[in-house]
């Protein structure tokens, strides 16, 4: 039930092993994201967000909101609970079910998922130390147990859930009652999921603790197969309009022996990481298993009834379901790119840039000063800052030379940088009176632009 397809697959073009540690690195240094508990040693399998990486995720998050649900008449939200009562997950399957099978290395004492096993000679060994000597395979369920309330014992036991998509079932019927919706309709969800992973790695790749963006899209058992292909089309426009190339993507058909036995078809989204081509997204054509299972167990009724038809069913769903985490990761990866930029002196030096698009970018636009000790420059530039607060996250730096301010920007991906010059005080040329340069990151390119028409210019680019 977890994404299983996670063997190792060829890594992509134009990257190597330098530079995930490049990536790593730059997060870590420019407050993107730092493994948690650090001080203390680090928890493995969690990660902290820092001020910038907040801001990419939250970026992330919003886009998928409004396309997802604002921008459609067929789609409302939902914010379930963390906590999930035992029954939700025996009904469906999780608590029987949701394991990996798991061996442990007597040599080095390793915890290894079985396909994380190396073959030699058609011998099984621990990719760690080479060592033969192997547990049977036991099945580890990766669900986190808790206790609600004083009692600690089996009347208590309550899980962190391992996906959203159980709260949107578990609430089906509360939500179609309020929403008056017609199938087809979806409910979607953002907000985090736990696993306990035996082995977490690629960095956030594979984490015990991450969010996922889920819809849940009910429809009538014939339309299925067709909408599963309608959703697997949408998610691939969505990746691009973030920024992240066709020719990076994959769609794996997930064949049948690997697809969950209630599913009729099933996509994983994939995206050329450098440690290996990894999914970012399954999509998946759930048909009536999920409600049916929650009606049977609980007891109350799940149909939907058809003012038409006069008929009464249980509603099929299909279910776009992406991580959130594992996205930014590819949107990092993808943006990270090296090429060379003038110095002060107009000599050429090497540039780190995160190449975001300016829609997820965390911070749309730099403001600068020439000059931090001009107050008339100061205070102009602080003039701009004010007027666009309001509608981007912007950025106030006076500190350094010029171009030592853009390289910082471009580091963390800041798409357009604002300079007040003298010209925008007209002392050179009236003409250029409350005009500014507005410099592209990608290009360089520097344009003149009034400072009136600054904030219509950035809006659309960033849209
Ligand atoms: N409701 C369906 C479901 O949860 P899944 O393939 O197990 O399906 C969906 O998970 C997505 O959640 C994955 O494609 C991935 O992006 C993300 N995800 C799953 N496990 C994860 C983990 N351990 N760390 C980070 N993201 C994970």
């Amino acid at each position: 039930m977890s994404d299983e397809h996670d063997g190792p697959r060829p890594p992509s073009q134009g990257y190597g092993a330098a530079s995930m540690e490049k990536i790593v690195s730059l997060c870590k240094r420019r407050g993107f994201i730092f493994q948690s508990s650090e001080i203390y040693g680090g928890l493995n399998g969690a990660w902290d967000y820092g001020p910038l990486g907040v801001e990419l995720k939250r970026n992330l998050k919003n886009y998928w909101w409004r396309v997802m649900v604002h921008e459609r008449d067929d789609v409302v939200g939902m914010d379930g609970a963390i906590l999930t009562h035992p029954e939700a997950l025996r009904a469906s399957g999780h608590v029987e079910g949701f394991s990996d099978p798991m061996v442990d290395c007597r040599s080095c004492k390793a915890h290894l998922r079985l396909d994380q096993l190396i073959e030699k000679k058609g011998v099984k060994q621990c990719p760690n130390c080479g060592g033969k000597d192997l547990t049977e395979v036991r099945q580890f369920n990766l669900m986190f147990e808790t206790h609600v309330g004083a009692a600690a014992d089996e009347t208590s036991i309550a899980y962190l859930r391992p996906e959203t998509a159980q709260s949107i079932f578990v609430q089906f019927k509360n939500i179609l009652e309020v929403s008056r919706k017609k199938l087809p309709f979806g409910i979607a969800q953002i907000g985090k999921a736990f696993r306990n992973e035996i082995n977490p790695r690629n960095f956030t790749f594979r984490s015990r603790e991450f969010e996922q963006m889920e819809l849940e899209y009910f429809c009538r058992a014939e339309q299925g197969m067709e909408l599963l292909e309608y959703w697997k089309e949408e998610r691939l426009k969505f990746y691009e309009n973030i920024g992240i190339s066709r020719d990076k993507l994959h769609v794996m058909t997930v064949p049948d022996n690997e697809r969950a036995f209630y599913s009729k078809g099933t996509y994983d989204i994939e995206y050329s990481f450098p440690f290996g081509r990894q999914e970012l997204e399954g999509v998946a054509y759930r048909t009536d298993y999920d409600l049916s299972q929650h009606q049977k167990a609980s007891g109350k009724s799940l149909e939907y009834f058809d003012e038409e038809t006069k008929q009464r069913f249980v509603p099929h769903v299909v279910e776009p379901s992406a991580g959130v985490d594992r996205t930014v990761l590819a949107l990092i990866c993808e943006a990270y790119s090296e090429d060379e930029a003038p110095d002060e002196k107009g000599k050429m030096e090497p540039r780190v840039v995160l190449r975001f698009h300016p829609r997820v970018a965390p911070i749309k636009c730099a403001v600068f000063p020439l000059l931090k000790n001009k107050e008339p420059l100061v205070a102009k530039a602080k003039e701009i800052v004010d007027l666009l607060r309001p509608h981007m996250f912007v950025f106030y730096d006076e500190s350094g030379a010029i171009g030592r301010r853009y390289r910082r920007q471009d580091e963390i991906g800041t798409p357009f940088g604002v300079t007040v010059d003298f010209e925008t005080l007209g002392e050179k040329d009236a003409a250029l009176r409350d005009t500014v340069t507005l410099r592209d990151r990608d290009s360089m390119k520097q344009e003149r632009v009034k400072i009136s028409d600054l904030l219509e210019l950035l809006s659309v680019r960033i849209a």
